[in-house]
């Protein structure tokens, strides 16, 4: 077994579920087969390799019940996003309690097996209430929710295949290696950053402002399904290396793919992502405005509200940031905590704004994006 280093992993221990072994896939192959999603195959990627510390597999009813009402595990964990497994009703008779079934993608390969352990009838209308704040299903993390099979599934999953992450390998580590490397790198404390967008200038103040108080930053994008409008990984990915090469310090910053979905469940997801992040190693986590939100489904400081609410239970820290923007007055960027001046003086774009213009080959003002970025974001939008 090898070392564990750094921060006690959520629930006191990484999991590991790998069993990578050609005895095992030889077996798994004689088993009834169930077809699972990219979705699914990257949740059971996160249970096996320990990002999802303490779970063993995707959750039974009691787990799903007691997440979905309580954001505690029956253990008393704090958890805060229900990891499931869903499957048609017409599938679901196909399946028996306490079999053991092979994970496999569309195309037939085996990725894991699960014995099954729960089969039950979510209340969807409560999960979205109770994880996404609301039952409508324009939320696209909800949509996608009702959208799935009406049963799920609940058991301990192994995972018998890494997926392939393509041009994305080289960025990827698991939860033992990333702390393993900051125990080399001499990091004792460790600021992990979630996103799903480019790094533009507000998560470039952020990121800097917590990189002056520990000793590096772990640059975690998600790269998992995202909804069709936010700029693809491959992009995204090249953005960050070039950011990397013209405005941090090569000896304090790790880029590392997070190869999850994107649920789009503001607070409650905020406090997933955190949870990963501890697991990867992270004594610290970012969260800034509308974090992981969508839309107007979240109050701007929401996410950082819930964490509050359990931030004594999470053993690990929080650098909670105001709006960030440009202010010409000051010449600098800042918050409303820093800054006395008005909206007038400040410059900070949305998202979908920046986007759009990207989109129609525009460079958003050096005070939103650093130009190389922008430039990289232009090119691949082009194509
Ligand atoms: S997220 O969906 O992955 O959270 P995004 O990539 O935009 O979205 O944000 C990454 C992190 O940066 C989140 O913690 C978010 O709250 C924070 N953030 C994004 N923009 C700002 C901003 N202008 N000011 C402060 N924090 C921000």
């Amino acid at each position: 077994m090898d070392k564990i280093y750094g921060i006690t992993p959520h629930g006191g221990k990484l999991v590991n579920l790998k069993d990578l072994s050609e005895k095992t896939a030889v077996t798994a192959e004689k088993l009834p087969k169930l077809t699972i999603n990219n979705w699914n195959i990257s949740d059971l990627e996160l249970l096996a390799i320990g990002g999802f510390s303490p779970l063993t597999g995707f959750m039974s009813e009691a787990e799903y019940k007691s997440v979905v009402k309580t954001m505690h595990l029956p253990s008393g964990v704090v958890w805060s996003i229900p990891i499931t497994l869903p499957v048609s009703e017409e599938r679901a008779l196909l399946i028996d309690v306490g079999e053991k079934i092979a994970l496999v993608d569309a195309d037939g390969t085996v990725y894991g097996t699960m014995t099954v352990t729960d089969k039950f009838k979510p209340d969807k209308l409560l999960e979205a209430a109770k994880v996404y704040g609301t039952t409508e299903a324009a939320h696209p993390g909800v949509k996608k929710m009702y959208d799935t099979g009406a049963v799920y599934l609940g058991g301990p999953v192994k995972l018998l295949k890494m997926p392939d992450h393509g041009e994305f390998n080289d960025f990827y580590m698991e939860p033992i290696d990333t702390r393993k490397m900051f125990h080399d790198l001499g990091w004792k404390t460790i600021v992990g950053f979630q996103t799903r967008n480019p790094i533009h200038r507000a998560h470039e103040y952020i990121q800097k402002t917590a990189l002056e108080s520990v000793d590096g930053l772990l640059l975690n994008p998600l790269v998992g399904e995202t909804k069709a409008d936010d700029i693809p990984a491959d992009v995204r990915m090249k953005s960050y290396q070039e950011i990397l090469r013209y405005y941090y310090p090569k000896d304090r910053v790790r880029l590392v793919i997070y190869p999850a979905a994107m649920r789009y469940a503001g607070p409650r997801e905020a406090i997933l992502h955190a949870i990963v992040r501890k697991n990867y190693g992270c004594t610290h986590f970012i969260v800034g405005r509308d974090h992981a939100g969508v839309g107007d489904y979240y109050g701007t400081y929401e996410a950082q509200e819930l964490i509050s609410s359990v931030e004594s239970e999470m053993g690990m820290q929080f650098f909670k940031f105001e709006n960030s923007f440009y202010c010409k007055k000051c010449g600098s960027m800042a918050t409303a905590k820093t800054c006395p001046h008005g909206e007038e003086d400040h410059i900070s774009l949305s998202g979908t704004k920046v986007r759009g213009m990207l989109r129609d080959g525009i460079v958003p003002p050096k005070e939103v994006s650093r130009p190389e970025v922008a430039r990289v974001l232009i090119e691949g939008m082009r194509k």
